[in-house]
């Protein structure tokens, strides 16, 4: 069996917990993409961990995690949470798997990032500042360091010293602490393995690859250029694999209402003591920065061009515990421009002026209130698909199947 998680959003739909829970059922998490401007939060109840690169899998099981070439490695970052699960009793040590063809994200991608979104003033995507960007760029650019090159270390290291020459000649970014790179890499050295090696196994093994943000975020078919650096889509998987891989089950992760990070149009956003009381209600905070996430209602034309895109095959549905702070609840389901109906346009001018409709909602107590049932219904008739779980809350055994 083979199956992704990913966001249908724009990522912080509670893929993390959804990924923990089902892991058990498989041999292999494996993350495909981003890097460690992901933040997913998985309570376990007596303890929480907050995974930026490590993979989702319940941490008390046996199930092992891949980092494939499609991610971009921060070493510093990685090493901090194998620490941190260390710490918490848990020697993941052998349970995780880097590819050697990864490219690794250096100070001067940090760097680079904060020096871009500076420079580009209200132009600013509102990046997470975790050089995912700048790392990508220059894997296109085409002198990224690999953890393939750490095998040599006078390579590495003349390939450290290139970039180096090269920040400062072309963005005046000064870095050369080379040490602090190959003191991480000694950390991390025997996760590294070849994806030719490991790729037999993954094919006769259960395999769960976990998204990271969510489509609206996919540097192709998301809000570009409000997007992230790499594929946020089921497509990615292939790219980020470097080989193909039959998939059986897409499924797709929304939150009951929406938030968003960073800059961009969002339609169904709301303001003042709404949003503040939703972003309370859903501890509505990033993982990775902290930064408040903005708040707004679920928005179906959205929501259909998500699950059009990815072939998503099933649906799990998070948060809707969150919105029994609400007394109305109201979705997104149609956009208008100049009292014309339009479909979601890819032409973000467009997006940022469209003015939705609204249908209400009665609101809900708990999840077995009659008026919850009928949103289940009123989205799973209008996108065409199942709501196979639904999250109950924050711990990683609150969810039900449907
Ligand atoms: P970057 O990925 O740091 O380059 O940021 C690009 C855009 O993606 C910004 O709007 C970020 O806020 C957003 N973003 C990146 N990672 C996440 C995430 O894990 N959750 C939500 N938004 C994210
Ligand atoms: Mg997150």
């Amino acid at each position: 069996m083979k199956s992704i998680v990913f966001g249908l959003q724009w990522g912080d739909e509670g893929k993390g917990k959804v990924t923990t829970y089902l892991s058990r059922k498989y041999d292999y998490v494996v993350r495909y993409s981003g890097g460690s401007n992901a933040g997913h939060t998985v309570e376990y109840g007596d303890f929480k961990l907050v995974h930026h690169l490590v993979p989702s899998f319940d941490v008390r099981t046996d199930t092992i995690g891949y980092i494939s070439n499609g991610v971009v490695v921060d070493l510093e970052v990685l090493n901090k949470e194998v620490e941190e699960l260390k710490r918490l009793g848990f020697d993941v040590s052998k349970r995780i798997k880097v590819s050697n063809l990864a490219h690794v994200v250096l100070p001067v991608h940090k760097m680079l990032d904060e020096k871009f979104e500076m420079a580009k003033g209200d132009k600013a995507v509102g990046t997470t500042k975790r050089g995912i960007g700048p790392a990508y760029a220059d894997k296109v650019h085409r002198i990224g360091l690999r953890l393939v090159d750490f095998e040599d270390k006078q390579n590495a290291l003349e390939k450290l010293k290139f970039i180096s020459e090269l920040y400062k000649n072309l963005y005046s970014i000064d870095w050369t602490d080379y040490d602090k790179v190959f003191e991480e890499y000694e950390k991390i050295r025997s996760f590294v393995v070849s994806p030719i090696e490991i790729r037999k196994e993954l094919q006769n093994s259960n395999v769960l690859f976990e998204g990271t943000q969510g489509v609206m975020l996919d540097i192709d078919m998301g809000s570009y250029p409000y997007v992230t650096g790499t594929y946020c889509n089921t497509t990615g998987v292939e790219p980020g694999l470097g080989y193909p891989m039959n998939i059986d089950k897409r499924i797709g992760v929304f939150k009951a209402y929406l938030t968003r990070v960073g800059e961009g149009p969002f339609p169904t956003e709301l303001f003042g003591e709404d949003a503040e009381k939703l972003r309370k209600a859903g501890k509505e905070y990033g993982a990775t920065t902290g930064r408040p996430r903005r708040c707004g209602w679920l928005d179906l034309p959205l929501l259909k061009y998500a699950i059009e895109i990815s072939d998503c095959t099933e649906m799990i549905m998070t948060k809707a515990d969150v919105l029994s702070c609400m007394d109305k609840i109201l979705v997104g389901v149609r956009y208008t421009l100049c009292g014309k109906k339009i479909e979601l346009p890819t032409n973000l001018e467009m997006l940022s002026k469209v003015e939705v409709e609204f249908i209400e909602f009665e609101g809900w107590k708990d999840l077995n209130d009659v008026n919850f049932k009928k949103f289940v219904e009123f989205l799973e008739k209008e996108t065409g698909r199942k709501i196979t779980y639904i999250s109950t809350g924050a711990n990683v055994e609150d969810i039900v199947k449907m």
